[in-house]
């Protein structure tokens, strides 16, 4: 899906998603002092308000400016900087935040991995790096479908897993958690079928 793909999305509703923070998040960045944050394919903000809620000072970025502005009325936060911008066509700066957060944010793989690399490199050294992603596993595909399977310009396996994001960690890095867990459905779960997330949360030791 491309910018207008996107938008297009966005101004087809109200609300595409909960509104409520991302549960592995919830979960697992909570004993972190708080710092600068990068929010990667931030959507309609839900997760940037929490992180400044607890007094990060977050970039919070999308490639549709019709997310932008449904976030920056739900959710806006004088702590939060709400960017119109690609970070896989303009990578973010290395060592530039203390967490590089991403959730769901859909990354095709492509030779080299050069933007997934440029997203660890963004972090930086006592930094956190937290994904989390679709499980799209062989057996939660049969048994419920997804919601892309009839596009078939789409299909989910294209893109990285928080998994894959480990093999991209060099031997300053240490990985708390690598795992796959229930996800939280929502009222309004944007039509995702999905079951379970993949969560990948790992520290940059030096
Ligand atoms: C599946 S949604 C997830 C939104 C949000 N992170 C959440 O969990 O509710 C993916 C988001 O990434 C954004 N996005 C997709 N490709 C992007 C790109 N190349 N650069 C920036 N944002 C992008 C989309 O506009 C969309 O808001």
């Amino acid at each position: 899906m491309n910018e207008a793909d996107w938008d297009a999305r966005y101004t087809s509703t109200d609300r595409v998603w909960s509104n409520n923070p991302n549960h592995a998040l919830e979960g697992e960045i909570t004993d972190l002092t708080p710092g600068t944050a990068l929010d990667v394919g931030c959507g309609e903000g839900a997760d940037a308000r929490w992180l400044a809620d607890r007094g990060w000072k977050v970039t919070a970025i999308d490639i549709s400016s019709a997310a932008l502005a449904r976030a920056k009325e739900l959710n806006d936060h004088p702590s939060i900087t709400w960017t119109h911008a690609d970070p896989v066509q303009n990578p973010p700066e290395p060592s530039a935040f203390d967490l590089v957060s991403m959730h769901y944010f859909p990354l095709l793989r492509a030779p080299g991995d050069d933007a997934a690399r440029a997203f660890v490199d963004a972090v930086a050294p006592g930094g956190t790096l937290f994904v989390v992603s679709h499980d799209l596993t062989g057996d939660h595909m049969k048994k419920h479908g997804h919601s892309h399977s009839e596009n078939r310009d789409f299909n989910p396996l294209d893109y990285y897993t928080s998994h894959e994001f480990a093999a991209f960690l060099g031997d300053n890095w240490k990985v708390l958690v690598d795992r796959t867990q229930p996800r939280r459905i929502d009222a309004s779960s944007g039509g995702a079928a999905h079951i379970n997330d993949t969560v990948l949360r790992a520290t940059r030791i030096t």
